[in-house]
């Protein structure tokens, strides 16, 4: 019987790491054993963990896949293409992969903020079946937690939005970033958020008082899900992402960094695979089973988790993602427009891959 139940030291627990990376004198989570392989931070049991609870609810003949169509929806294409990133590096035009590497770090520490929010809850007592032995009731004893050192770092060690801006200043040879480049962003910063990052005016604030899907919900139950969902939305569109810088980073013509910049996106992207492997497997959980309101009666959960997985579909991608694309080929225009050569450049850029259409003024990329 494989093991379902850990403690939080158990699912925080690290690999003997043999070889660290660093930046600028700072540690970065994660690295490599005596092998050679990388692994994740606070890995040496989460993934084991992740894939027993996963593997006992497809045993139970239940579905594990949320919202993967999102993946192969937003991974068919990225912009500016490969090509066309190149093209304007090779220009010395490194404004747009500034930014758009700024704004992964700025969204990768959203995540922690977000995270920070969900106040631990016993799940067991919204569940008509048990949820012993399930990701769901390890999601406040360490999983969680461990997802936000991931995302911005722990006390001592760098996490991701530090790697995303470490990688960046390495690869593109310290740029220029503007305090423009945070805003107009596609999300708004989770509340309480300090920061200097900035949304979009016509990206709404997400406050879940008063707008709940399920009012007969209790309500932190409705916004932890929906919090799980948004997020993994945010981990699936990432991907893409993550595939066109390893390419563009990994090109010494037009990156300083071509082995350490995209092997330090692959590490991410392996941490990022934990993070969509909880994410699936407790939504997956509470769609498998009965919810109890707060008078009692019971809910679908399945009829809950696809009603809030359509929400955030809806509301995360479709004219939103448009609306990005469109944005970010008006930073391209207007790093042209300086560059005396700009013309012939952009005719070229729009020969290596289609431009998005422009209309209003739109929110940024992520
Ligand atoms: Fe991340
Ligand atoms: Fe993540």
């Amino acid at each position: 019987m494989p093991k379902l139940n850990y403690s939080q030291e158990e699912l925080l627990a690290q690999h003997e790491y043999t070889k660290k990376f660093t930046h600028k004198g700072k540690t970065l989570h994660g690295g490599l054993t005596a092998d050679g392989i990388y692994h994740p931070p606070r890995s040496l049991n989460r993934i084991d963990a992740i894939e027993n609870w996963t593997d006992a609810l497809r045993a139970k003949g239940k579905t594990v896949e949320i919202m993967d169509r999102v993946k192969i929806d937003i991974a068919s294409e990225f912009f500016p293409s490969e090509q066309q990133a190149k093209l304007l590096l090779k220009h010395g035009c490194k404004d747009a992969m500034t930014r758009i590497l700024t704004i992964i770090g700025v969204v990768e520490g959203f995540g922690n903020d977000g995270i920070k929010l969900l106040p631990p809850m016993e799940m067991q007592k919204y569940f008509v079946e048990s949820v012993d032995g399930t990701c769901l009731s390890h999601l406040h004893k360490g999983l969680l937690v461990a997802h936000g050192n991931d995302e911005a770092g722990s006390s001592d060690e760098l996490g991701h939005d530090s790697m995303w801006y470490a990688l960046r200043d390495k690869a593109l040879d310290n740029p220029l970033i503007t305090d423009d480049m945070f805003e107009n962003l596609p999300m708004a910063p989770p509340p309480g958020y300090k920061g200097k990052a900035k949304a979009a005016e016509s990206v709404t604030q997400i406050t879940g008082v008063g707008s709940q899907l399920f009012p007969q919900l209790d309500m932190m139950l409705e916004l932890t899900l929906m919090a799980l969902a948004r997020i993994l939305h945010i981990e699936y569109a990432a991907y893409a992402t993550f595939h066109w810088a390893q390419k563009v980073l990994s090109d010494p013509e037009v990156s300083s960094s071509p082995e350490w910049a995209p092997n330090m996106v692959g590490y991410i992207q392996e941490d990022e695979d934990i993070h969509v492997g909880y994410l699936r497997c407790a939504l997956a959980e509470t769609r498998a089973r009965t919810l109890i309101a707060k008078d009692g009666s019971h809910l679908s959960g399945e009829e809950v988790i696809d009603t809030m997985c359509d929400t955030v579909m809806k509301t995360m991608g479709g004219d939103r993602r448009e609306k990005m694309l469109a944005h970010r080929y008006k930073q391209v225009l207007r790093e042209l427009e300086g560059h005396p050569d700009g013309e012939r450049i952009l005719a070229e850029f729009k020969q290596l891959g289609a431009v998005p259409a422009l209309k209003a003024r739109s929110p940024a990329v992520a």
